[in-house]
C-alpha cells in the first residue's frame, strides 16, 4: 500500500467528492429516523495542508485553495465544513459534522498507522467506530446497518490493477445487502476508455445510477489525473438537482478553459 492521501488532500477530486458527500448527508438528514454511514476507505480524517506531504505536490492550491480564494455561494454548505485554514477535513470529519444524535459513522482504514490516527481522532466518540479493516470485506460483514437507512461511501486509492473491478463487486454486494441504502463510489478520470467501460458495466448491472463527472482539462492522457467522478446508486430525492448546481460551481472555479463536467444518468430508476 503506497498511496497516502496526505499528498492529495484538498485537490479537485476531494472538492468534487466532498461537496457531493455533504449533499448526500443533508438529504439523509431530512428524515428524522437515524442513519448510518459506512466509510470503507476512510483515511486519517483531517489533513495538514502546511505539512510536508501536501507541500510536496501542492495539489490543494488548484482545489480547495481556489474555492477559499473565491468562494461560490452554491458551495457554501461544504465550505462551511471545510473553512479556510491549514487543516482540511477528510470524509470522516465531514460525515461526523453532519451526524445528528442517534446517527452513526463506521470507518474502515486498511493502513495500520492511518487507522490508529483516525481512531485517536474519534476516541471517546460513541457515534463513531473505527476499524483497521479491509473496506471491501466490511461491505460484506457490516451491511445492512441496524438503522436500516444510510450511505456507503467507497473511496479507494485505485493503486491496484483490479481496483475498478473490486469497486463494482462492492457496489453489487452493497446493493444486495442494503437495497434501501445510498451507495456512492469515487473514480478517477484520466482518459475516456475506462470511464466508458465503467458506464457500460454499471448500465448492465444496476438500476438508478447517477454519475457526476468533472474534468479540469480534457481526459486524454492515461498517466495524468484530469478529473474524477462520483457514482451514486439510489440517489436521494433532490440530489440530481443539487449535483447540477454544485458541479456548475466547481467548474466555474476549478476547471481550465477546456475543462468541464456532466451529470449523467447511467442507469434508469
Ligand atoms: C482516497 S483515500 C481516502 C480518502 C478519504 N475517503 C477522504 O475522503 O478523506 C484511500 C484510503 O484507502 C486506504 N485503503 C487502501 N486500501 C484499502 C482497503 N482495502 N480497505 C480500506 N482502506 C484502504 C488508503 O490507506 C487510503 O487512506
Amino acid at each position: 500500500m503506497n498511496y497516502r492521501h496526505a499528498f492529495h488532500a484538498g485537490n479537485h477530486a476531494d472538492c468534487l467528492k466532498h461537496a457531493l458527500l455533504v449533499g448526500l448527508l443533508r438529504a439523509l438528514a431530512r428524515k428524522p429516523t437515524p442513519f448510518t454511514v459506512l466509510d470503507t476507505h476512510a483515511g486519517i480524517g483531517r489533513y495538514d495542508l502546511a505539512g510536508a506531504e501536501a507541500g510536496a505536490t501542492g495539489e490543494w492550491h488548484d482545489g480547495i485553495g481556489r474555492l477559499w480564494a473565491a468562494p461560490h455561494p452554491d458551495l457554501a454548505d461544504y465550505l462551511a465544513l471545510a473553512p479556510p485554514g491549514t487543516a482540511y477535513p477528510g470524509s470522516p470529519a465531514l460525515i461526523r459534522a453532519c451526524l445528528r444524535p442517534g446517527d452513526r459513522l463506521i470507518c474502515c482504514e486498511w493502513h495500520e498507522a492511518d487507522a490508529a490516527t483516525l481512531r485517536r481522532a474519534f476516541r471517546g466518540d460513541a457515534q463513531v467506530s473505527v476499524h483497521h479493516r479491509d473496506g471491501y470485506e466490511a461491505v460484506r460483514a457490516l451491511l445492512p446497518p441496524p438503522t436500516g437507512r444510510g450511505l456507503v461511501f467507497i473511496d479507494p486509492p485505485y493503486e491496484q490493477e483490479n481496483e475498478a473491478a473490486r469497486v463494482i463487486e462492492a457496489l453489487s454486494l452493497a446493493r444486495r445487502r442494503f437495497s434501501a441504502g445510498i451507495i456512492a463510489a469515487w473514480a478517477p478520470i484520466k482518459h475516456l476508455a475506462p470511464v466508458h467501460d465503467l458506464r457500460h458495466q454499471i448500465a448492465g448491472r444496476f438500476r438508478d445510477a447517477l454519475a457526476v463527472c468533472f474534468w479540469r482539462h480534457p481526459p486524454l492522457d492515461p498517466t495524468r489525473l484530469a478529473g474524477s467522478l462520483l457514482l451514486v446508486l439510489n440517489p436521494p430525492y433532490g440530489f440530481e438537482a443539487m449535483a447540477h448546481t454544485c458541479l456548475a460551481a466547481l467548474i466555474s472555479r476549478l476547471a481550465g478553459p477546456d475543462g468541464g463536467g456532466a451529470v449523467e444518468r447511467w442507469a434508469e430508476e
